[in-house]
């Protein structure tokens, strides 16, 4: 299916690894220009912009911090300047605020000093992302926004009110972006990944227990890269109604019994 992405002028947010990096390559696999942005590891990003250059692709590494205002305009006033314009944005950058186990599970023990960063970094960093990059996407002939979302949002987890409130904020974000964004021809949609495997094993789970979970969802639980797949789909010409919408790539539904 040809997706008409070549040429095409792209910024994926948080792409030294992961789902932003799938997606990168995913888009410089169809010929696009690709930004990406890292947060501490330069090294990392660095050898996925040489990812991207040996798939045909062209590749543009920026530094970025979601809680600073200002890092995010100049990580998109630099793309939009060395690619002459904008025309796809995965909001795929993640401030995870330290090891979920490390939190409180009592929310009589919530502190301002967890939840706000998370809040700041996540959230507001995402409407900043988008406030910036809008100029840009209006003008666009294909203008895409790809926020990228977790299940944790729908279904919680324990401890995880900021990160859950920050991405299921998101989803009002697109929701309110598409009135104004829409009438420009730009499509801001959300996919939202459960957990996610990369070459079948996860960071933290560890292989049997996983397997065990995995099992017991509809379809198993996704690559990085299917994740990624639908992303692009999403940015393609081959989207064109498609608005506002939350794109779940999570394994299906967990069965009872
Ligand atoms: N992986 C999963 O199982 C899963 C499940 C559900 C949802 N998600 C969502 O999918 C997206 C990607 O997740 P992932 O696991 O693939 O991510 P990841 O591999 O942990 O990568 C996170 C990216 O964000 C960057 N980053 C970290 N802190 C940042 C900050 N303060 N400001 C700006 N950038 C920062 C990192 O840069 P450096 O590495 O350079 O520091 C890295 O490029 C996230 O939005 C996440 O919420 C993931």
């Amino acid at each position: 299916m040809e997706l008409g992405l070549q040429g095409k002028r792209v910024l994926v947010t948080g792409a030294s690894s992961g789902i932003g990096r799938e997606a990168a390559l995913a888009f410089a696999r169809e010929g696009a220009r690709v930004a990406i942005t890292y947060n501490s590891r330069k090294d990392a990003a660095d050898r996925v912009a040489a990812e991207l250059t040996a798939a045909d692709g062209e590749a543009f590494v920026v530094p970025m911090e979601l809680s600073a205002p200002e890092s995010i305009a100049d990580a998109v006033g630099q793309t939009v300047e060395r690619f002459g314009g904008l025309d796809v944005l995965v909001g795929n950058a993640v401030f995870w605020g330290g090891a979920f186990d490390d939190r409180p599970t009592r929310i009589e023990d919530a502190k301002p000093e967890q939840w706000l960063p998370i809040l700041r970094a996540n959230l507001e960093g995402n409407f900043h992302l988008v406030q910036q990059a809008a100029p840009a996407l209006r003008n666009s002939d294909q203008g895409r926004i790809v926020l990228v979302s977790t299940d944790l949002a729908e279904r919680g987890m324990t401890g995880s009110w900021a990160y859950g409130s920050a991405k299921a904020g998101l989803h009002g974000l697109a929701a309110s972006l598409q009135h104004d964004l829409g009438q420009d021809g730009v499509l801001v949609n959300i996919v939202m990944p459960g957990i996610t495997l990369e070459n079948g094993t996860h960071r933290v789970i560890p292989a049997e227990a996983l397997s065990q979970l995995s099992s017991r969802f509809t379809a198993g639980f996704p690559e990085a890269a299917d994740v990624a797949a639908t992303i692009v789909y999403l940015c393609s010409a081959r989207t064109t109604a498609t608005q506002a919408e939350i794109v779940r790539v999570n394994g299906g539904t967990a069965r009872v019994a």
